[in-house]
């Protein structure tokens, strides 16, 4: 009787001391060699389209500056809501999109660059409900260019990695791009 109830005491004491430590905000820190990093390598086409009745782009700030004639003035901001195809032509498959802004962010007109805060996220096939999220300068006028991938969603969690960026097409009197996207991915 006495030594159940010591174990009793015990078992309790043992429950109190568990609770505490559960109701910390953190946990204790564990090494994570177990977790296996995989390398997926992506490849389509972004198409930018400012022009037409349904523009995927849309300008939502602009300086007031009217001595800027270009269609992406030095500080003008962009949000996007962009098809990502499997190639160049404007009627090949839709395979996902990407969302966010940019913001063009040379003064140099002729050294157009933005910088671009975006999500990626595929709508079909092995990647469908997963992105990737990149967070990066793209000197637009740079024939080789390359964007850093800064994390991701579903299959993509921890995703880090870049992107080779080329341009496919440019019109450069009403900004439409369409641009070709060679992605490495590590990632979980
Ligand atoms: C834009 O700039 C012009 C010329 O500097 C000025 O007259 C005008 O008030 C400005 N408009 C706004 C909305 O700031
Ligand atoms: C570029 O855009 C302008 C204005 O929309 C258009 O008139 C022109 O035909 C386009 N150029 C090319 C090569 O598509």
């Amino acid at each position: 009787m006495k030594r159940s109830r010591a174990i009793l005491g015990l078992a309790l004491i043992l429950c109190i001391a568990t609770a505490t430590a559960h109701s910390e905000y953190y946990s204790k820190t564990k090494s994570a060699v177990h977790m296996k990093e995989k390398v997926t390598h992506l490849h389509f086409f972004l198409h930018d389209i400012l022009s037409g009745k349904n523009p995927s782009a849309v300008m939502v700030a602009r300086p007031n500056r009217t001595d800027d004639k270009s269609p992406t003035p030095f500080g003008s901001l962009f949000a996007i809501d962009d098809p990502l195809r499997t190639g160049p032509e404007p009627t090949s498959e839709v395979i996902g999109n990407a969302q966010g802004l940019y913001l063009s962010s040379n003064q140099d007109i002729n050294q157009f660059t933005i910088v671009l805060y975006a999500d990626f996220a595929f709508t079909t096939g092995k990647f469908k409900g997963s992105s990737f999220g990149v967070f990066s300068r793209n000197p637009v006028v740079e024939p080789n260019r390359e964007v850093a991938v800064v994390g991701g969603r579903g299959k993509f969690r921890l995703a880090r990695g870049f992107a080779k960026v080329t341009t496919a097409y440019f019109n450069g009197t009403n900004g439409d791009a369409i641009l070709d996207y060679k992605v490495t991915l590590f990632h979980y």
